[in-house]
């Protein structure tokens, strides 16, 4: 089993080391020598893709955040309204749902009940159906009709990682691939996100390799009882990932939420040494939030938190704030999530690890949910 775990002390500490592999196989062999996407292997009609006038994009858990983060990038680059749903919910509530609509599933093992549920259920209502997934032949792509497998390879540890990451860089791929059809972008703005893209696994490298100063917080903190994430835009999704991925590894309490929400509840949580992870959008972003941002880390800095920072390279005015920063690689505001989640998987696993805990198989969870 060591061998297995290619010397690490879990499957998840290998599978969060499998990233940068898992986001350039999802991407190999999809972009042609012109920069242009080739996704063939979708076998609906490119004119049905055209005519699409919704996406609603259905999933559980980590898959969920996957969809969320999407949804900026979906919107933002062909101009078509995505909804994201909890597969669960999606189904009992009498959604709106139409043969222009296009219901993307997400789902690493491709046998999760809920979402196989929501599939039938949007196929009964006559969506068109894409499942991005990981399992070769499951159910969920079995069922669909397209898929875009993720190439993650297989995910053991309970908690969802590198198929996370492949989750985000499948749904990007096919955000701009409706684009290139629909003509939402130029050429050169297609291929110059995939040219960032390709750059996005040595970023993952160069993050990996500065694992130690995460872990060394993660072990300081074992006692923690509580801890806040907060994130805006695509940043968002990634502070309900790094939430999740405390209360299933870790069995701490965590909250992830919006940065713009603070002042509207959550706030009131902020006593004298809570700890609250920010995760901070780029300065460099066209959107003014890295300002706002920075105000939420001061207002609860202000009232007593110990302030965790996820920043760009060279982002100097988180400085002054932080108890502790750790920076990612400049890379543009939507493919942030890619870099700045990592460090939120490390500090889980290996908060969890100092805890005595079981990394790989967290009490009550299971790896695929085969139940509704
Ligand atoms: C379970 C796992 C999670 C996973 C979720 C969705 O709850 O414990 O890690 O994110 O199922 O799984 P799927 O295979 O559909 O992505």
């Amino acid at each position: 089993a060591a061998a297995e775990k290619g010397g690490f002390d879990s499957f998840m500490a290998k599978e969060i080391h499998d990233q940068p592999q898992a986001v350039a196989d999802t991407l190999l062999g999809r972009v042609d020598s012109n920069g242009r996407l080739a996704l063939d292997e979708l076998r609906i009609d490119a004119d049905e893709l055209k005519a699409i006038d919704k996406i609603v994009v259905l999933a559980c858990g980590t898959s969920a955040y996957a969809a969320h983060v999407a949804k900026y990038a979906i919107e933002h680059w062909c101009r078509v309204p995505v909804e994201v749903e909890l597969s669960h919910e999606f189904r009992y509530r009498d959604p709106i749902v139409s043969p222009s609509t296009l219901v993307v599933t997400i789902s690493q093992s491709g046998e999760t009940m809920d979402t196989l549920m929501a599939l039938r259920y949007a196929k009964e209502q006559g969506a068109r159906t894409l499942a991005i997934c990981n399992t070769n032949g499951s159910s969920i792509p079995r069922e669909s009709d397209a898929v875009l497998y993720t190439h993650a390879g297989p995910e053991i540890a309970v908690a969802s990682t590198k198929a996370f990451l492949a989750q985000i860089t499948a749904t990007y791929l096919l955000g701009l691939y409706l684009a290139q059809l629909r003509g939402n972008l130029f050429r050169g703005e297609i291929a110059d996100t995939l040219a960032d893209m390709a750059a996005i696994p040595a970023k993952i490298q160069s993050i990996l390799d500065r694992e130690d100063e995460v872990k060394e917080l993660a072990r300081a903190m074992q006692d923690t009882t509580s801890v806040l994430f907060l994130g805006r835009h695509v940043g968002y999704p990634v502070a309900m990932e790094g939430a999740l991925k405390l209360k299933e590894l870790a069995y701490i309490h965590a909250e992830g939420f919006a940065a713009g929400e603070l002042k509207h509840g959550p706030i009131a949580l902020i006593d004298e040494g809570k700890s609250v992870f920010v995760v901070v959008p780029s300065p460099r972003g066209r959107y003014s939030m890295h300002s706002k941002v920075v105000s939420n880390i001061q207002e609860v800095r202000a009232r007593g938190a110990k302030t965790l920072v996820i920043a760009e390279e060279g982002d100097e005015a988180v400085q002054d704030f932080a108890e502790w920063v750790f920076r990612v690689p400049e890379t543009k505001t939507l493919l942030m999530p890619l870099l700045t989640v990592v460090p939120l998987q490390i500090f889980a696993c290996e908060l969890a690890g100092a805890k005595g805990l079981n990394v790989d198989q967290p009490r009550n969870l299971a790896k695929s949910v085969t139940v509704e």
